[in-house]
Formats: C-alpha cells, sequence, structure tokens
C-alpha cells in the first residue's frame, strides 16, 4: 500500500515542483541553468590550474579558445596543446611578447596546438616534424619536432628545446600538457629563412587569414563593406530626392 500511495503521490509531487519552478522563471528575471557537464572546454582546463593566466590572455586575445572547442566538437583527430606557465613566459627575453604583431601571437599560439590527440605512449612514434596549427611542415612553417628518451618527451623547435613536464588532462580527444619553455617558433625567433623561403611566406600569411583566424584583413574587409554601405545610402538618398523633387515640379 505504501507503493500505492507513492504512485500517486509522485506525480503530485512533480506536479508542485514543476509548477513552483514554472512560477519562479515567471515571476523573477530568468536565473541562468545550472551549467551543462557540456563540450571540452579548454578555458576551464587551464583556468583550474591558476598557473596559465598568460597564456590564458592569449588565448583570450587570439580568440583561439573558442576555436579549439570548436574544433574539438568537429574533428575526430583530435587536439593536443602544450601549455607554457606562467613562469615560461616571465623567463622570455623581456619585451619578447610585446615585440610581436597581433598575427604573430595568433601564429605563437597556434604554434603549441597540434591538431592530432597525442597521449603520452604516442609521443614515441610520432613521425617528425609534426604540423601544428600555426602551418605546415616546412622548416619555416611551425614544425615541431618531438622525441623521447625514457619517459621523457623532448619537444624542439630549432630555437629552443622544451620538455613536457606534467599532463594537465587528456580524455583521449584532447591533451594538455605542461611545458615549462615557451616553444619560439623559427619563424619569429630563429636565424632569418634562407632567401628562396621569403617569397612564399606573404602567399602564406594571406592563405592564412581565409581559414577562420581573425585578423587584420578581416577588418579591412568588413570595413570596406561599411563604406559601401555608405555609398549606397547616399546613393539612396539621392533617388529619394529626386523622387520628391518629382513632385514639386
Ligand atoms: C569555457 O569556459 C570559460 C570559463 O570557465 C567560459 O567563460 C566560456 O564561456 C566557456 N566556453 C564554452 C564554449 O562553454
Ligand atoms: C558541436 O557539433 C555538433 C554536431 O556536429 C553541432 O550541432 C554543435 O553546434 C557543435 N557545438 C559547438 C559548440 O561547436
Ligand atoms: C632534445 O632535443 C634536442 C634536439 O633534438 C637535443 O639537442 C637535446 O639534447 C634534447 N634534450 C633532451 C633533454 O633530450
Ligand atoms: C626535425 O626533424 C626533421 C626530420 O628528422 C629534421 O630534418 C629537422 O632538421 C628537425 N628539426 C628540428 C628543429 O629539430
Amino acid at each position: 500500500m505504501p507503493s500505492f500511495q507513492l504512485f500517486f503521490t509522485f506525480p503530485l509531487w512533480l506536479a508542485l515542483i514543476l509548477h513552483s519552478t514554472t512560477t519562479t522563471t515567471l515571476s523573477q528575471p530568468a536565473a541562468p541553468p545550472p551549467a551543462p557537464p557540456g563540450p571540452t572546454n579548454i578555458t576551464k582546463i587551464l583556468e583550474k590550474s591558476g598557473q596559465y593566466t598568460v597564456l590564458l590572455r592569449l588565448f583570450r586575445m587570439t580568440k583561439l579558445s573558442n576555436q579549439i572547442n570548436t574544433q574539438l566538437n568537429n574533428s575526430n583527430q583530435g587536439m593536443t596543446v602544450f601549455a607554457p606557465t606562467d613562469n615560461a613566459f616571465s623567463a622570455l627575453k623581456p619585451g619578447s611578447m610585446n615585440s610581436l604583431s597581433d598575427q604573430q601571437k595568433v601564429e605563437l599560439v597556434q604554434f603549441h596546438v597540434v591538431p592530432m590527440f597525442l597521449s603520452t605512449a604516442q609521443f614515441q612514434t610520432v613521425s617528425n616534424p609534426l604540423r601544428t596549427q600555426a602551418g605546415d611542415t616546412t622548416p619555416y612553417n611551425f614544425p615541431l619536432n618531438i622525441t623521447t628518451s625514457g619517459n621523457q618527451v623532448n619537444i624542439s623547435t630549432g630555437v629552443v628545446d622544451a620538455t613536457v613536464a606534467n599532463t594537465i588532462y587528456s580524455d583521449g580527444s584532447l591533451a594538455v600538457y605542461q611545458v615549462d619553455t615557451v616553444l619560439l617558433p623559427m619563424r619569429m625567433f630563429g636565424p632569418p629563412a634562407p632567401a628562396p623561403a621569403t617569397v612564399p611566406e606573404k602567399n602564406n600569411k594571406k592563405s592564412k587569414a581565409d581559414d577562420g583566424v581573425e585578423s587584420p584583413a578581416d577588418e579591412d574587409g568588413s570595413a570596406s563593406a561599411e563604406a559601401s554601405g555608405g555609398v549606397s545610402f547616399r546613393y539612396n538618398l539621392g533617388v529619394l530626392m529626386a523622387f520628391i523633387g518629382m513632385f514639386y515640379l
């Protein structure tokens, strides 16, 4: 009999709860719903640790965290992020970050992202040079080399050597590793590229602006769109004035 009673009281409870929540949402300015577990969020992962404030700032500035989250959701290759600590950024030569253009900051952050999930075991068998999110595998287009010796994982950019210090996160799709050195790419911090390599460099920059990365080129695009909007507005105004003028003739 108590189960019989339950059978009737449960829907009643439910109705009461639903009723009360409906009335509160109606009477109050919608309270934010509890955050669902949701898709993987690189920002959240790095925020938890507290020692990646510079990287997080760069992520925010370059909007790369959105790109990573979206790409993770849409690709089955997964992704690997090498996250330099705040100490790693402090160890850089003073002013090295400030001397970079916005586009170079984007590239620097992308250089720390490999568009493929790499477990610690996979570091042993990875084939070098490794493509990063910043370009392809040609020498001045932001490749990384990963070598291992025992449990030590060594990342070489041609300018600096870093070791993987720690696994921050790994779920089979996204891997985030702590590195104690900022990975400095040859393109920005190495010796100047040999003469033939400087010619295609410009073309590469152009095509990169097209693949979703925010760049000054995008701003120029919208600016010119606004300008042409202004022209057509003026044109329409002219037509309108002419039209009104006709009635006065
Ligand atoms: C990821 O987490 C950050 C901070 O916790 C939050 O501001 C951001 O909205 C989240 N992004 C997504 C797509 O959930
Ligand atoms: C994730 O992918 C699904 C299906 O591909 C899509 O419907 C959804 O909008 C994506 N979410 C984000 C945050 O990109
Ligand atoms: C890491 O790799 C670089 C270049 O391949 C090498 O010069 C360096 O000695 C290596 N470091 C360690 C700790 O294995
Ligand atoms: C990376 O590895 C490739 C292939 O082994 C080699 O040709 C290249 O010089 C290496 N680059 C760096 C920066 O270690």
